[in-house]
């Protein structure tokens, strides 16, 4: 079959393709590059691979610390084989030093370092530009039940602890970052009650990808930004960064 009549859904940073297994999805990553809600396109080379590998990387750093995650194996340098998820279209971002829209929001200077990390909601709307939200919103408009939320937050901030050490390993500063969660595509619903018997922490799946599209990461001796920011900002050596980060993920053990 043709990638067209696979295709499921084409994204701003990727595309999602049917397999013959309906809980199985293919994740193709994309060079396109956009910011500011889809106003600032452009095209950032191999972005697509460096990624993919580094999604695949921290994906199976995750799953071997007990976070499940939807990465199964990458197909080719820039597919992924996923399990097919429901995404929760919630966007939960954790912050450990302040950047972007906080520094905005708050009037706080980038580079203030919170005394312990600050998890957010975001209702994942293109149309609407990723309002935040918090969890009586979500609970609200049945985005997720109470328990995903406390679920959400929990697993959010055990990435959190996973990543930031891992990273700076590596010389780099996770100072943000945005993930989504989903559960099982098709799983049964449990009924009312059935909640304690399906705690939401065994229901939900880490989907999506972690890589410098998604994350804050800044270089821990020079403070040099190598992430998306360089595109988002036009501050050049967008590549570079990708690069450079793909390197200390992916080529160290
Ligand atoms: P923010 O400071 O713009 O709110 O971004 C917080 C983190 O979330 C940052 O690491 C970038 C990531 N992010 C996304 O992955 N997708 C988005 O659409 C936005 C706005 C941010
Ligand atoms: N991904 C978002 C967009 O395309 C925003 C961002 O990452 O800054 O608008």
């Amino acid at each position: 079959m043709s990638m067209d009549a696979r295709k499921l859904y084409e994204g701003k940073a990727k595309i999602v393709l049917a397999t013959d297994e309906p809980d199985r999805y293919l994740m193709v990553f994309k060079d396109t590059a956009t910011a500011f809600d889809g106003k600032k396109k452009g095209l950032i080379q191999d972005k697509g691979f460096y990624n993919a590998q580094i999604s695949a990387r921290l994906f199976q750093v995750l799953q071997s610390q007990g976070i499940p995650t939807h990465f199964i194996k990458l197909v080719d340098e820039r597919t992924m084989l996923v399990r097919a998820l429901d995404i929760i279209p919630v966007e939960v971002v954790v912050r450990n030093i302040v950047a972007g829209s906080l520094s905005k929001r708050l009037g706080r200077p980038e580079g203030e370092r919170l005394p312990s990390p600050v998890v957010e909601f975001y209702y994942k709307s293109d149309d609407l530009g990723d309002p935040m939200i918090c969890a009586d919103h979500a609970i609200a408009f049945g985005f997720a039940t109470p328990d995903e939320c406390i679920a959400l937050r929990e697993l959010a901030l055990e990435v959190n602890s996973i990543l930031r050490p891992y990273f700076l390993e590596r010389g780099l500063e996770l100072v943000d970052f945005k993930l989504e969660f989903g559960k099982p595509k098709g799983a049964e619903v449990p009924g009312a009650g059935a909640e304690k018997q399906y705690p939401a922490r065994s229901r939900l799946i880490l989907g999506d990808e972690i890589s410098p599209d998604t994350c804050r990461l800044w270089d821990v001796g020079t403070g040099e930004k190598l992430d998306k920011d360089r595109f988002r900002r036009d501050l050049g050596k967008v590549e570079e960064a990708y690069a450079e980060v793909y390197r200390r993920v992916c080529q160290t053990a």
